[in-house]
């Protein structure tokens, strides 16, 4: 199985932790085609940790909680494949996982041939309670061939946080996305800290294997089981749009049945979706490099697509409004090659020319900006 595209979907972790039933994925996969979700990209539809009985059944196999599912999981696959969707489910590489149910350590080829019988199409695959005598790189890669002989394509989702430069590695075990954080939580402190880590793994993301800013807190607005004191709207606008040029997989948290609309609206935007899917998969780098126009280091990514415009994110993770010049210059587009930007502001639709090579921009403390930019001839006169 190869993934060309970063993976897109709805996971009940954030939100919902614990208290997970059928009854409740069942609802989300009819949102999710209801309300637009899948029509815009956001296929997978993932049931995290806790869906399991504490014991193995008696051949060894893992068993869905009875209480919590019990049509159990080939009858859930199924109701979520019949609307479009495909399913994702949880394990992992240790004797238990995070919250203390089996693990899939030494259980690896059964459990990989018991989802594909369910019908999984996404495991997820977490690293707690590894047992001190194997290397952890050995049990990824030990799932990732089990699973590339289950007889069924299921997309490999390693979630081993970035620990043990989880970057040098990872690549190795078959994974098709990987965890290259630890955890989020719905706080701004929470996104921030994750953003500024990821440059170092950005340069190991690509097509086939991407990495993992991890789920999205976007429209939690601090309910749920990673709730800390939540996000307001433009911290989630900026968080989703980092994500999104980043090459993130996109991965939902929040509860969607009760989401409010300027929360969706951010999810559901086409223009930030299309420049996470664009399919050149290029590696962003960034130009925001501190000096007297950009004092903080503001982050500034440029990301070529594959049609040749350029997406431009400028991000503002400080508490105060930024007043920043951004120099086109640090992207080769220096005045003498006779080109500028032609730039669409993807949050508003407002279009204009970047003149003299810089680029001005107000941004107001937690917001953004986006643009799609088009490469054009200078023309003298023309004003941003
Ligand atoms: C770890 C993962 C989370 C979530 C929980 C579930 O903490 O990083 O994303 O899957 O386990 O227990």
């Amino acid at each position: 199985m190869i993934v060309k595209k970063p993976p897109m979907g709805w996971n009940s972790w954030n939100t919902f932790g614990h208290d997970i039933n059928e009854e409740l994925i069942r609802e989300i996969a009819d949102v999710m085609v209801r309300d637009g979700y899948l029509d815009a990209g956001y296929e997978y539809l993932v049931v995290d940790d806790c869906w399991q009985e504490h014991e193995r059944d008696e051949n060894g196999r893992l068993v869905a909680d009875r209480k919590k599912f019990p049509s159990g999981m080939k009858a859930l696959a199924d109701y979520v494949h019949s609307k479009g969707l495909k399913f994702g489910i949880y394990s992992c590489a240790g004797t238990l996982t995070c919250e203390g149910f089996p693990g899939s350590f030494e259980h690896e080829f059964i459990d990989a041939q018991t989802f594909a019988e369910w019908g999984v199409d996404f495991l997820k695959y977490d690293r707690c309670y590894k047992p001190l005598t194997f290397d952890v790189v050995t049990l990824f890669r030990r799932m990732g061939m089990a699973l590339a002989n289950c007889g069924r394509d299921i997309l490999f989702a390693a979630c081993s946080w970035g620990a043990d430069e989880t970057r040098k590695w990872i690549k190795s075990t078959g994974a098709h996305m990987w965890r290259a954080t630890n955890d989020i939580g719905d706080s701004h402190a929470s996104i921030r800290q994750l953003a500024e880590k990821f440059d170092r793994d950005l340069k190991y993301s690509s097509p086939g294997s991407f990495a993992d800013l991890d789920m999205l807190v976007v429209g939690m607005y601090g309910e749920g089981n990673v709730a800390f004191g939540g996000c307001t709207t433009a911290m989630y606008k900026t968080h989703f749009t980092y994500w999104a040029q980043l090459n993130s997989p996109l991965m939902i948290g929040a509860d969607i049945r009760k989401i409010p609309k300027e929360a969706r609206d951010i999810l559901l935007n086409r223009e930030v979706i299309a420049i996470n899917q664009d399919e050149g998969c290029w590696q962003p780098y960034e130009i925001g490099i501190p000096d007297g126009w950009n004092p903080k280091g503001n982050p500034v990514y440029v990301k070529l697509l594959s049609n040749g415009e350029i997406a431009m994110g400028i991000y503002n993770f400080y508490d105060e409004e930024a007043n920043l010049a951004t120099c086109l210059d640090r992207m080769g587009l220096c005045m003498s090659t006779g080109k500028t930007l032609e730039i669409r502001d993807v949050w508003t639709g407002e279009t204009q020319y970047v003149t003299n090579a810089v680029l001005k921009t107000k941004i107001p403390p937690h917001d953004c900006k986006l643009y799609r930019c088009k490469i054009v001839d200078l023309v003298y006169g023309k004003m941003s």
